[in-house]
């Protein structure tokens, strides 16, 4: 699918256009007094159509060789318009679009306005949302000849259609993130594991990203035994991956992004049940926001040092697996009781953690893992959880959320919940004692392992992918989390916004 902005309509292709309750058209259309114009007006007063958010309106416009389709899409409230809301109109149309076929459709849509976006501003932002939503995973599925296509090529009408191209390739760039996330986090675990995890983000380095890895043995002399106690089940070996970008300044100390990265989480010995086990594949999401943003950071050549590390392991139950009882010491000295092998992602974070601030002394530190099932049950699919030890950061990334339709709400850590945690034989034990708070708990264990940085966790276990669909995305993975931390950074590190 080709995405390209024009002056200038063409009338000779499936036509979209909209309005808003108040019915008022594009003037672009109006002005070309074609017979497409004059239907649309037609059928506005005819038809019950009442621009209301979601409402559609089309007809074929007849005496034509080969008749057009005109379809005309209601924008609801227009005075109400964010940038947040133009993109998720575009989603919209991505749905839409599918079912009106045709090779080559033209959108006019210069009759939005939203708050502090320019006209090229709001057709770039119009084909982001597209873009996004019509994104899919099947790769392994055989085309059927009836399924319902996207178009060839999709041209906006702008009257500035330069300015329009410029900023639609930043935003491409951060889809493109997105795209990566959805594909780690769709892909199945026979294909992605650790090591096919790494292989799958070498082509960062062609847009200027840094690739570590360390090995087994290397965590091993570093003393990483919470993270590989996770990964000793498996005939995987466990990674960290580590991605650099530097598009800021020399001195300018890292923004760190962490990732849980259980490529596939059985439960190990302390077994999940076999029902949606499946399900675990997508237990690398937060490894998976670590590559995507990376890319997208990369890609549109932000201006600011960033670094991305992934835990990467396979949580398996087998002769060699973690047994609940166990004790293991993490990088930071810190002894853990392993009570339950499926309170895992902990495990693996304490390391990456730890093993990130003392190496990149950063400014913030954002960790994002599929964590707990008790986040679900607090917030399902429509919010992540955040936990935090910093106001300011956390009123930050809220807004960020609020901005790009990725919401967070933010959760409590207390003292009472880290006294939860306090084990009988070893200093912390990795679940707490009564199965309350889980989120909660888990988060506190976390704390453990973060010293006096600005730090926040996300729990996206309830975001990363969804049953339903979601307004820019399709079910299953969304690729949470790649958006929100884009603006974040381009907001408060890149000085723009
Ligand atoms: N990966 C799971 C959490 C999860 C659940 C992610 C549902 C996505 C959807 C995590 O490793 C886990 O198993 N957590 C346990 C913790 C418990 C044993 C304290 C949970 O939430 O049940
Ligand atoms: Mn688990
Ligand atoms: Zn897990």
């Amino acid at each position: 699918m080709k995405i390209v902005f024009k002056k200038e309509p063409n009338l000779n292709v499936r036509v979209i256009s909209g309005c808003g309750e108040d019915l008022s058209i594009s003037s672009t259309l109006a002005a070309t007094n074609s017979e497409e114009f004059s239907f649309i007006t037609q059928a506005l007063k005819s038809k019950s159509f009442t621009g209301k958010s979601g409402k559609y309106a089309e007809a074929t416009v007849p005496n034509k060789k080969s008749p057009t389709l005109v379809g005309m899409v209601g924008y609801g409230d227009i005075s109400k318009f964010t940038a947040a809301k133009i993109v998720a109109l575009g989603g919209s149309i991505a749905s839409y679009i599918k079912t009106i076929s045709g090779d080559d459709v033209c959108i006019i849509m210069d009759n939005l306005k939203a708050d502090s976006l320019t006209d090229a501003q709001i057709a770039a932002n119009l084909a982001y949302g597209l873009l996004l939503k019509s994104w899919a995973f099947d790769k392994y599925k055989k085309p059927k000849d009836d399924a319902p296509k996207l178009p060839k090529t999709i041209t906006f009408v702008t009257p500035s259609p330069d300015k329009a191209e410029v900023a639609f390739e930043e935003l491409k760039a951060v889809a493109d993130g997105v795209f990566l996330t959805r594909e780690l986090v769709s892909e199945p675990c026979n294909i992605i594991y650790p090591e096919t995890f790494v292989d799958r983000v070498q082509d960062l380095k062609k847009l200027g990203v840094k690739i570590e890895v360390l090995e087994e043995k290397d965590m091993a002399k570093l003393g990483m035994n919470a993270l590989l106690g996770v990964g000793q089940g498996s005939v995987k070996d466990s990674k960290l991956l580590i991605l650099t970008w530097d598009g800021g300044k020399k001195d300018q100390p890292p923004v760190a992004i962490v990732g849980k990265g259980v490529t596939f989480d059985t439960g190990g010995i302390s077994l999940k049940p076999s029902a949606n086990m499946d399900e675990m594949k997508m237990d690398m999401a937060g490894a998976g926001v670590v590559a995507g943003l990376l890319q997208a950071l990369a890609s549109r050549k932000a201006q600011v040092n960033v670094v991305g590390v992934a835990g990467l392991v396979e949580n398996m139950p087998s002769g060699s697996a973690q047994r609940p009882g166990d004790v293991v010491k993490a990088m930071s000295g810190t002894t853990v009781e392993i009570l339950n092998t499926d309170a895992e992602g902990r495990l693996v974070l304490a390391d990456a953690l730890w093993y990130t601030q003392n190496r990149f002394k950063p400014k913030v530190m954002i960790n994002l893992a599929t964590l707990t099932g008790a986040i679900l049950v607090a917030l399902g699919h429509e919010f992540a959880g955040l936990f935090s030890n910093n106001d300011d950061l956390s009123q930050k990334l809220i807004e960020a959320g609020q901005a790009t339709d990725e919401p967070l709400w933010r959760m409590p850590l207390s003292e009472a919940f880290d006294k939860d945690i306090e084990s009988d034989i070893a200093d912390i034990r990795n679940i707490g004692t009564g199965g309350l708070a889980g989120s909660s708990t888990a988060a506190q264990f976390l704390q453990r392992f973060v010293n006096d940085v600005p730090w926040a966790h996300l729990d996206i276990a309830g975001t990363a992918s969804t049953k339903k669909d979601k307004s820019l995305s399709g079910k299953g993975a969304s690729g949470f989390g790649v958006r929100l931390l884009n603006d974040y950074i381009q907001k408060n590190f890149e000085g723009k916004s």
